[in-house]
């Protein structure tokens, strides 16, 4: 081509014959750097396809010179990890609670691999310090629902509460008013007298209230909270007396308790954590107890 088109007589570049509203179009070369970078990739890419895994061949493929192989690098530090935890492993494995909790390396263990087991599987609900928030308990304190022994944090992670398990914990606190079982007057007096165990100075608690109260308590609720309203962990029945709270201490929200009801869930973990992984969380949250004054 070309010959038969007008040279430009700026540059001196034929032209290619295309023209728009009287532009004509150059017929330069294509720039050397563009065939210099094309270079570039074409030697980069065969050296490539030398060096490393790339062209399937039928149901292998091409190991490339480095044998370069992601998998059995992922394969090698599992490996390496699964040795480095053995010997700890099978330590907590087989040791008792108390063997475990009084051996500091094995409690160093636990204390790290806990926290992440932790972080990762219980923060969402406890948060991450294991604090609790509204509907989910503290863990960290003395006042246990089902008992703070590792044996029994130990069941409980792995049978749950009002779970799917067979073996579930079951807790049911009755919707009182809900269901008709006290009328509003009792459970103003009730939740008055509740109100005066754990808030022995609030002035805006009727003292004549709160003793009426204390037989609706008798006759109501001490099957499940206890005489004294300590709790029963044979129930997940929790401690009325103290500060630390479920649903909340304040007048309003232990009314709505005792109107509605609870009803919480704790998921199970058997299934979904090993029996070593368990082990750790219960040591791990008993830990977290003990280290309370
Ligand atoms: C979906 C939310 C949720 C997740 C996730 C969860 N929990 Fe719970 N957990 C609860 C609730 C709710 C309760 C209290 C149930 C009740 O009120 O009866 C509870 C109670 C407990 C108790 C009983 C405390 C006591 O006083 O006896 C322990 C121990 C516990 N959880 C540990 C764990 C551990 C360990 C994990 C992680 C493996 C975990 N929980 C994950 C919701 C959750
Ligand atoms: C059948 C046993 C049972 C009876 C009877 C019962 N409770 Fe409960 N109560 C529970 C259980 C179990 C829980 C824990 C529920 C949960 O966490 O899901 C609870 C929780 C509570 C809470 C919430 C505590 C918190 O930390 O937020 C209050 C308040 C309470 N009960 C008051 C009462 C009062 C008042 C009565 C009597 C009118 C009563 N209960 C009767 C079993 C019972």
């Amino acid at each position: 081509m070309g010959e038969n088109f007008i040279r430009d007589p700026h540059t001196g570049h034929q032209t290619t014959g295309h023209e728009w509203n009287g532009i004509i179009e150059l017929n330069t070369p294509v720039p050397r750097v563009i065939y210099f970078f094309l270079a570039i990739t074409v030697i980069f890419a065969v050296g490539y396809w030398i060096l490393m895994p790339t062209w399937p061949i039928g149901t292998t493929y091409t190991k490339g010179l480095l044998g370069d192989d992601v998998r059995a690098d992922v394969t090698e530090s599992v490996k390496q990890a699964a040795l480095q935890r053995a010997p700890w492993a099978s330590q907590i494995e087989s040791k008792s609670f108390a063997e475990i909790e009084k051996d500091s390396a094995l409690m160093n263990v636990v204390r790290e691999t806990g926290r992440t087991l932790f972080g990762d599987n219980c923060a969402a609900c406890h948060g991450r310090e294991a604090k609790g928030n509204k509907g989910y308990p503290n863990l960290t304190t003395q006042s246990w629902l089902w008992g703070g022994s590792p044996e029994a944090i130990a069941e409980t992670i792995r049978v749950g509460i009002n779970s799917t398990h067979p073996d579930t914990r079951s807790s049911q606190m009755p919707a009182f008013g809900r269901d008709g079982m006290l009328q509003r007057p009792d459970i103003d007096k009730v939740v008055a007298f509740i109100r005066s165990l754990s808030h022995p100075n609030d002035k805006t608690i009727a003292a004549d209230q709160a003793t009426a109260g204390k037989e609706v308590f008798a006759a109501n609720c001490a099957s499940c909270h206890g005489e004294d309203a300590k709790g029963n962990q044979e129930m997940g029945a929790p401690d009325l007396t103290d500060a630390f709270w479920i649903y909340g201490g304040d007048v309003q929200s232990i009314t709505n308790t005792v109107w509605g009801g609870r009803n919480g869930h704790m998921p199970t973990w058997e299934g979904r954590l090993t029996d070593l992984d368990r082990k750790i969380l219960a040591l791990y949250i008993a830990d977290l107890r003990s280290e309370k004054p």
